[in-house]
């Protein structure tokens, strides 16, 4: 059997690790590319670029049997219904479910039609009218989003009522982000931690994987820029549970049932960013795919193999299937160019990858493969991955692999997982 995995991340490494562990995959391919498949035995890099045409003309030609889409852009251009017109098998949402992630105007009017527990929120595609009604606004902070893709970074939390009018005027007149920004939610701030829960679903049924938590910002204590995300840790710890019933009843059952009533039909993956508060458990957005770092922390904790939960889901039985998960806490530490999110160098030589021991995983984010040496070549480089019984346990182990990898600069947070 052939994989195409189509992505870039660390993600994308993490998500051919566990496929490679089937005995009937005889080759993977990750396009346009990551420097783990140098880890990997059956993995290689097509070198692919941004266009569903080419990958449609590489799974044909190098007769690919699945395709497992890791990022959304694709997801959202129809990568997945250019696929199915060509005979190609391929794991992820059609055009008409990944607007769920595409449109997070779409997503909110979804979620208010099924009854999802969402914040209250008002959408405008016209500058002056969101304005308007910012005017007429006294609580906050108040969250202002791009509603189309804007790579994690078009959601504002504005403080005062001026910085509201400024994210308005940034994302709807200056257009930072592009067309993205042609309507905006308004929403009510949640005040709350937050949690990541990833599912895979048939269409018939959703089942949730082990609960994440990320850590967003650069610096400790969640101070700072926002980043892609720089560690995770799984289970998270806020998610009880009373926290996941809430969620079964209020967020993912009605989810099911807006798919189903909208027509939607399609094998792939749902995400929820969710906002715990003492109002309850919100759900802030979907990601129609994988999360990047959660992936790299919840799928070294699946018992079953990746490809049974893809077949099965292929098959409309994936309520049939037993899951099962190792019992222990994984933690996942990015390491981080110096100066990321802004900006940073490239090239610098990265040292000790092969250091990590048999119950320590590595999985290469930002960096390429030259010269028989791993360096650097975005701005998360790395993540290092453990695991132990307790959460204690799985960080130590954790930053002690890190603490084997090196290049020049490494900037990583001290307190992923370091839950009061
Ligand atoms: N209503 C809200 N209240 C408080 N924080 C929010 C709210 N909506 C979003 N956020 C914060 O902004 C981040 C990004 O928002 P999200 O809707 O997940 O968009 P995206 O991931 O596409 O940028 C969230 O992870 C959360 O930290
Ligand atoms: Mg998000």
């Amino acid at each position: 059997m052939k994989v195409l995995i189509v992505g870039a991340g660390g993600r994308e490494h993490a998500i051919a690790w566990k496929i490679s562990q089937n005995k009937k995959v005889e080759k993977i391919f990750i396009a346009p590319g990551n420097a783990g498949v140098e880890l990997l035995e059956k993995a290689e890099n097509a070198n692919l670029s941004n266009n569903i045409e080419e990958y449609v003309k590489f799974a044909k030609n190098n007769k690919i049997d699945l395709t497992f889409v890791g990022s959304e852009e694709l997801l959202v251009a129809g990568i997945v219904d250019e696929f199915r017109k060509n005979g190609l098998k391929i794991f992820g949402p059609d055009k008409k479910a990944a607007i769920l992630e595409g449109s997070k105007a779409f997503s909110k009017d979804f979620m208010k039609k099924y009854g999802i527990k969402t914040a209250v929120y008002e959408i405008f595609d016209d500058a002056n009218k969101a304005k308007e009604f910012l005017n007429n606004w006294s609580d906050f902070p108040v969250v202002v989003k791009a509603s189309g893709l804007a790579a994690g970074k078009g959601v504002i939390i504005a403080q005062k009522h001026d910085e509201a009018i400024k994210a308005v005027e940034d994302i709807m007149v200056e257009e930072k982000f592009g067309s993205a920004g042609n309507q905006v939610v308004i929403e009510e701030f949640l005040d709350g931690v937050e949690a990541s829960i990833l599912s895979f679903t048939d269409s018939k049924v959703i089942v949730p994987l082990l609960s994440a938590k990320d850590h967003k910002k650069i610096g400790e204590n969640e101070t700072g820029l926002n980043t892609g995300g720089m560690g995770v840790i799984s289970p998270n710890p806020y998610v009880t549970e009373e926290v996941f019933e809430s969620f079964k009843n209020d967020i993912m059952n009605p989810t099911l049932k807006g798919i189903q009533a909208e027509g939607m039909d399609f094998e792939g993956v749902i995400f929820f960013g969710l906002m715990i508060t003492k109002k309850g458990v919100y759900l802030l957005e979907y990601n129609m795919r994988l999360g990047d770092p959660e992936t790299q922390a919840v799928l070294p904790l699946l018992e079953n193999d990746l490809l049974e939960l893809i077949e099965y889901s292929f098959d409309k039985k994936l309520s049939e299937l037993k899951i099962s998960w190792k019992l222990l806490y994984s933690c996942c530490v990015v390491g981080a160019a110096k100066g990321y999110p802004e900006s940073y160098k490239k090239g610098d030589v990265i040292t000790g990858i092969e250091n990590a021991s048999d119950d320590e995983l590595v999985f290469i984010a930002g960096a390429k493969f030259e010269d028989g040496k791993f360096k650097t070549n975005g701005g998360r480089v790395l993540n290092a991955v453990a695991f132990g019984k307790t959460l204690d346990e799985a960080r130590k182990k954790a930053y002690k692999l890190l603490s084997k990898i090196n290049f020049p600069g490494m900037y990583f947070r001290k307190d992923i997982g370091n839950v009061k």
